[in-house]
């Protein structure tokens, strides 16, 4: 049998490409939906985890990615480019290299997690670290496209955002229709605006969409842009997100909500999500949980849902702050009676 094709094949009839592009993929998408069992005991829900960090380079934005890549080819670009918190950069140089083109990604100086980083390098991007926000890097990053032979992959580019649909299109193929409710985290709102718009030209139903943001940067929950947002969870540092109007639209057509969580509950929610469910996602990717967590036990999610909550990257991204107030591992002799000791099995 074949394995999964990666997603613009396995959907081929709902995404639509330029005529005898060649398809740019590493097979993202097909991602496990998991069955949390402690999650659901905790919340009196059945909650399920879309685990985003099963992509190729290790989040969800490998699924717009080779939607835009497979344009970028196909158009004749030598490069392209993107502003990022870490990820879409990752992705961008990953899929960038297997078409073939060069990918220049633009960086908060200091501020991306070293897993992201690395994957860069290695795929051979031009990392250029810019001294502001992300915000700041993709102002720069969408004028150079408009005036330069290079084609942008943020997700301002409209087919990045069909590719993020299928997510939610997974999600009803397994469960046979769509959740009751779906938490996600919320950053420069493409993600969530993606799957609201996924969900509806599914047909298989329509769930509330509970969007959370990092407390120190939530512009969509306090209305006005962040001009200086900070949070643990980088990945989702973001003051004025490019989708604004897509992250409203999702929450008030699907009666859902935004609301922020702190770095607190951020961290609280990857700890027992990797310890609990055996689930290592990075921390903004946590922020799906802590939001469950917190709307469940306010009375904001009734007892009885059905919940998605998509993790969107992978834990390994940024093992420093997995590490962070670990200070060493102890070290025990080379002799089975030491080791049953530090057990305490004996
Ligand atoms: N989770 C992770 C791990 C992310 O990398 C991002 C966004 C989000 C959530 C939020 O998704 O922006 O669609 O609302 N990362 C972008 C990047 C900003 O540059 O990689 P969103």
């Amino acid at each position: 049998k074949a394995g999964w094709p990666g997603l613009i094949h396995a959907y081929r009839d709902r995404i639509e490409i330029p005529e005898g592009a060649e398809i740019v993929t590493l097979h993202e998408g097909g991602t496990p939906l998991v069955h949390a069992k402690r999650l659901s005991a905790l919340t009196g829900s059945e909650v399920y985890v879309k685990v985003e960090g099963a992509n190729p380079t290790g989040s969800f934005k490998d699924r717009g990615m080779t939607v835009a890549m497979t344009y970028a080819l196909a158009s004749g670009i030598k490069a392209v480019i993107c502003a990022s918190t870490g990820n879409t950069s990752a992705s961008a140089a990953a899929y960038a290299a297997k078409a073939g083109l060069t990918a220049a990604v633009l960086v908060p100086s200091g501020k991306i997690a070293m897993g992201k980083l690395a994957q860069a390098v290695m795929h051979g991007a031009k990392i250029l670290q810019i001294d502001g926000n992300f915000d700041d890097c993709l102002e720069l990053a969408s004028k150079t496209a408009a005036e330069y032979p290079v084609t942008l992959v943020n997700s301002v580019n409209p087919v990045r955002l069909i590719g993020q649909r299928t997510a939610a299109w997974e999600i009803c193929d397994v469960l046979g229709q769509a959740p009751d409710f779906h938490c996600l985290p919320v950053g420069n709102a493409g993600n969530i605006t993606a799957y609201w718009q996924g969900y509806k030209a599914y047909e298989q139903g329509l769930p509330k969409m509970y969007g959370f943001q990092a407390a120190g940067a939530a512009p969509l929950v306090s209305g006005v842009p962040v001009t200086n947002p900070e949070t643990i969870a980088t990945a989702i540092r973001v003051g004025s997100p490019a989708s604004w109007t897509g992250a409203i639209t999702a929450r008030d057509e699907s009666g859902g909500l935004i609301d922020a969580v702190t770095d607190d509950q951020i961290l609280a929610a990857y700890r027992l999500l990797a310890g609990s469910e055996g689930i290592f996602v990075e921390p903004a990717s946590a922020a799906s949980i802590a939001g469950l967590l917190m709307t469940a036990e306010d009375g904001r999610l009734p007892k009885g849902s059905t919940v998605v909550c998509t993790v969107t990257g992978h834990g390994l991204k940024d093992p420093d702050t997995a590490l962070l107030g670990v200070t060493e591992v102890e070290p025990v002799p080379v002799d089975p009676g030491a080791v049953a000791h530090a057990l305490e099995l004996a």
